[in-house]
């Protein structure tokens, strides 16, 4: 048996001597025998997926000879049988004739009379010729080396006789395809981080991707996302423009420092925030002025601020982290269009917003992960005012589904006044909390270089809370995690935050201030 190695060189080194192969039955093992197409066609599969050569199919018909068909190939049809075995000078008895052939004495006979070869003498069958010839031998002799017969009629009498039986054959035209060499180059199924560092995905082949067959089962998107979703429609709606959040690891500098949040802030502890250990720090800042101006007003103040009075140090804005809230990204984004109301020599307003993840070190329980979203929302104007902000949030929550919210006095380092955001919730039968919202201040602001009379309103909401709600999940763990069931993602439908989800969307604490 010839190996599909064997049968690979073979197939290879033919096309390389003869240019293409018409035919694949004309090869032939070292030894003479013929290969199986089954073999055949697993390696022309395996070739043509690497473009090694190219292949067409090649049906015809072949008939066979039975069981039957070939004793009579080999030792003569029933009724030259029956002539042969009646003796040409005696004849022979009919009883006899039955004893010496068994089952072709009857088939035979009818033949035999049929053809005028033999006819009865008494109880004797006597011969009529002298001598026959035996067509059906013949016929059946011609299958056996053509593969078929020259008379149609005959072929279909023969297979009616079950002499014969027709089998469909399959051999290949096979031709050399665009990467056809003598040796198959191992091909890689996968893109390593190994092979772009040491440059080798330059000559590398690739196994070519299959798309037939089944359609994956991935692609549903996550009900966070859903919801993600929904609220990025709303953003749109009122004509806001997406943050780049695709940054995870941030600085101290931006997360806090920025924000005018006091280096000696608790929350700036390890044991609220995950700091990087390598890299630990990056001194990758913006500008050294932009620095100085955070420093003096951390320091010192400015901008009719008093400042913190203690000793504002870069080592600590260097340290990495990752990032503890969206307002990082705010930072950075309020800090740019600074810079460039300054190259524009004018002001343009500007509405941001954010939906991605954060990080922060907590105590894990049902509600609570050290990860999760938070929606943000930022608007840049001048002369906005705290009347601004709330009609502002009444118009987003209601679009949320949200009507009637409160809004109670709350602190945040870089926001003043700052105001917690609260809904009645009629199925708890209090007031929740949904978010967090501010006027950023001017130390913030004005350090960034924006005038005095720009104004920033932002607000911030958590993401997996009106999610889980949203979708009667009550532990966090359902949504997030290792124990989540696919077939939650697979099978949940779309989410509308519409009117009539909005009563179910005002769950407690909405948002980890
Ligand atoms: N950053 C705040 C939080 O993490 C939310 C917030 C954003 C508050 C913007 C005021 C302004 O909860």
């Amino acid at each position: 048996m010839a190996t599909s190695e064997d049968i690979q060189t073979l197939i290879l080194t033919t096309l390389d001597t003869q240019g293409t192969i018409e035919n694949t039955d004309s090869l032939k093992t070292a030894d003479g025998a013929t290969i199986p197409y089954l073999a055949v066609v697993g390696v022309l599969n395996s070739l043509a997926s690497k473009e090694m050569i190219a292949y067409t199919t090649i049906e015809r018909d072949q008939f066979n000879l039975t069981q039957e068909g070939k004793d009579i190939a080999d030792s003569g049809s029933h009724e030259a049988k029956v002539f042969n075995a009646v003796d040409p000078v005696n004849g022979i008895a009919i009883a006899e004739l039955a004893k010496l052939l068994g089952a072709s004495a009857k088939i035979g006979q009818g033949k035999a009379f049929k053809n005028k070869w033999i006819k009865k003498d008494g109880d004797k069958l006597v011969r009529e010729v002298e001598s026959i010839v035996d067509q059906t031998q013949l016929d059946a002799l011609e299958i056996r080396n053509t593969g078929t017969h020259s008379k149609p009629a005959t072929l279909k009498d023969l297979q009616a006789r079950k002499h014969v039986e027709k089998v469909k054959l399959i051999s290949y035209n096979v031709t050399k395809g665009p990467k056809f060499a003598l040796k198959i180059e191992k091909q890689a199924t996968d893109l390593t981080a190994e092979m772009l560092a040491d440059g080798s995905w330059k000559t590398q082949t690739f196994k070519k991707y299959n798309f037939a067959g089944n359609p994956p089962e991935g692609g549903h998107l996550h009900p966070l996302m859903k919801v993600r979703e929904e609220f990025r429609k709303i953003f749109f709606e009122l004509g806001f423009e997406e943050m780049p959040t695709n940054k995870y690891v941030e600085s101290s500098f931006w997360n806090f420092d920025a924000l005018f949040q006091p280096q000696q802030h608790p929350a700036r502890d390890a044991h609220d925030t995950f700091f990087l250990l390598d890299p630990a720090t990056s001194s990758n800042f913006p500008d050294k002025e932009y620095v100085q101006r955070v420093k003096e007003v951390h320091s010192h103040g400015g901008y009719g601020s008093i400042g913190y009075g203690y000793d504002w140090k870069i080592e600590e804005a260097e340290k990495l982290l990752l990032r503890t809230h969206t307002t990082s990204v705010s930072s950075n984004m309020l800090y740019r269009l600074a810079q460039e109301t300054k190259a524009r020599g004018s002001f343009k307003p500007a509405k941001f917003f954010s939906i991605d993840r954060v990080y922060r070190n907590e105590t894990v329980d049902a509600t609570h992960l050290a990860e999760f979203h938070q929606v943000e929302g930022v608007i840049a104007d001048k002369n906005l005012t705290l009347g601004d902000l709330i009609g502002f949030m009444e118009i987003f929550f209601e679009k949320m589904g949200v009507p009637n919210i409160k809004f109670k006095p709350a602190f945040n380092p870089y926001t003043e006044p700052s105001m917690e955001i609260f809904s009645w919730h009629p199925g708890l039968e209090k007031w929740v909390e949904l978010g967090n919202s501010g006027m950023f201040r001017p130390e913030m602001l004005e350090a960034m270089g924006l005038d005095p009379d720009v104004r920033v309103i932002a607000w911030g909401l958590g993401l997996e809370r009106p999610t889980m709600i949203k979708y009667g999940l009550d532990n966090i763990r359902e949504l997030l995690g290792h124990k989540v069931d696919l077939d939650m993602i697979q099978s949940n439908p779309a989410c509308r935050l519409d009117k009539k989800m909005g009563k179910e969307l005002v769950g407690k604490d909405a948002v980890d201030a």
